[in-house]
């Protein structure tokens, strides 16, 4: 019988593991917000890189529980539209992540069938990035394990804008009656379109707000915040917020 666990108040867990996972009830779609990885830094009195650095490898661990666990999709917020504004040295190291994390890792990846996707403006993203991200989800698009979906140089508003402008124009040009635009037609020019709408977003940290991430997506997503900096997130961050999100009553607006 699964525990039910209040809000996680701490930020470094230990593996107390008392609880129990329902293999029954995985979240199919799981969408993270990775924070802290500069405050975990500066605890430690190192450079806000060493974070990322460090987030990265928790990135590896969390994929691999995941996808252990039975998860069909886990989206990672990695870089936002609004993160451009960090300063020039950071955005170069957080751009050159995700080609280390795939030179060191494609392999594993490939071997436990996970396909890599990815949401958000790739084209404005450096060659470097683009070309290893590319690779990745061109060598492991015939899998068919959990997605691993990045959000980079990804914005919510964004998506619902180009979204918008799409429709009008078709509009416009007598392809599309305007009053046949449905919810079904809108998420169908998502970029998750093809993807289960999220069961579980986690942030880590302490901060509670959404930072323009799936805000369509995520209409009934269960919410599970923890005071856990992104570094210090382990495995069993993720089972505390599973367990946690097992015990929630999903009800969709209904009674
Ligand atoms: C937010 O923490 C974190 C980011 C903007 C970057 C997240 C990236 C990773 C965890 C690594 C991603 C790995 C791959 C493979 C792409 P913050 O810097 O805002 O932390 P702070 O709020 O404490 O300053």
């Amino acid at each position: 019988m699964p525990l039910n666990l209040p809000f996680i108040n701490r930020r470094d867990p230990k593996p107390e593991a008392e609880t129990e996972i329902d293999t029954t009830n995985i979240p199919k779609h799981i969408a993270i917000i990775m924070d802290g990885n500069g405050r975990w830094a500066k605890d430690k009195g190192l450079p806000r890189i060493a974070g990322h650095k460090e987030g990265m490898d928790v990135v590896k661990k969390v994929v691999r529980h995941a996808s252990d666990l039975g998860v069909e999709v886990l989206t990672l917020y990695a870089f936002s539209t609004e993160n451009w504004k960090r300063p020039k040295k950071e955005v170069d190291f957080l751009m050159k992540l995700p080609v280390d994390f795939l030179q060191t890792y494609l392999p594993e990846l490939v071997e436990n069938n996970i396909r890599v996707q990815t949401i958000g403006t790739k084209d404005l993203l450096p060659k470097h990035t683009q070309k290893a991200v590319d690779e990745a989800i061109h060598r492991t698009e015939n899998n068919s394990g959990m997605v691993l979906n990045f959000a980079l140089n990804y914005g919510s508003r964004n998506e619902i804008v180009e979204v918008t402008r799409m429709l009008a124009s078709k509009v416009e040009e007598g392809e599309l009656a305007a009053d046949s635009i449905t919810e079904e037609t809108f998420n169908s020019y998502l970029y998750t379109s093809h993807l289960c709408e999220p069961d579980l977003l986690i942030r880590t940290s302490g901060e509670q707000r959404l930072s323009n991430f799936l805000l369509w997506q995520l209409a009934y997503a269960e919410f599970w915040f923890t005071e856990v900096y992104w570094p210090s997130f382990t495995e069993y961050t993720l089972n505390e917020a599973i367990i946690n999100y097992q015990n929630r009553k999903r009800r969709y607006g209904g009674v």
